[in-house]
């Protein structure tokens, strides 16, 4: 059984209550249920954390043991010199996703400390752009 984690960085446990007309209107619960009744050969679980440190920790911990991470850091993506090494030091491939195409949105979302260690970047689709990830690993 492959063993995937998605790993969601600050504010994305605000889904479906946050600007919907970006995000979408479902929350990552409902959708995340979703998924895992759609792929019940993967050992599939879920984090989300608004702290750095702890995306930082639970990327170290799943990093050596696992198949697969899909990671959207959110705004960490755009600052976070330390998620950026911890993908880079990890042994576990890494798909940086985005609910929104971040290329269509202010510049400062178009930098990314993520990308350069990532196996693979998947942006605009909503939602879908983790179910993307995950296929992507299968
Ligand atoms: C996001 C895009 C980021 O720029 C933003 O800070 C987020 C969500 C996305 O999934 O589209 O919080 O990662």
């Amino acid at each position: 059984m492959k063993k995937i984690i998605i790993i969601n960085g600050p504010n994305l446990n605000l889904l479906g209550k946050r600007e919907p007309n970006i995000y979408g209107s479902l929350s990552f619960t409902e959708f995340f249920d979703t998924v895992k009744e759609k792929y019940p050969e993967v050992e599939l679980s879920y984090f989300q954390s608004n702290i750095e440190g702890e995306l930082i920790d639970k990327l170290q911990e799943f990093g050596f043991n696992s198949d697969g991470i899909v990671l959207n850091a959110a705004a960490y993506t755009h600052t976070s010199v330390g998620i950026g090494d911890a993908v880079k030091a990890i042994e576990t491939p890494v798909i940086e996703v985005h609910i929104s195409n971040t290329f269509s949105r202010e510049e400062f979302r178009h930098q990314s400390f993520i990308s350069p260690n990532a196996k693979g970047v998947i942006l605009g689709f909503g939602l879908q752009s983790y179910e993307l990830a995950i296929q992507s690993f299968l």
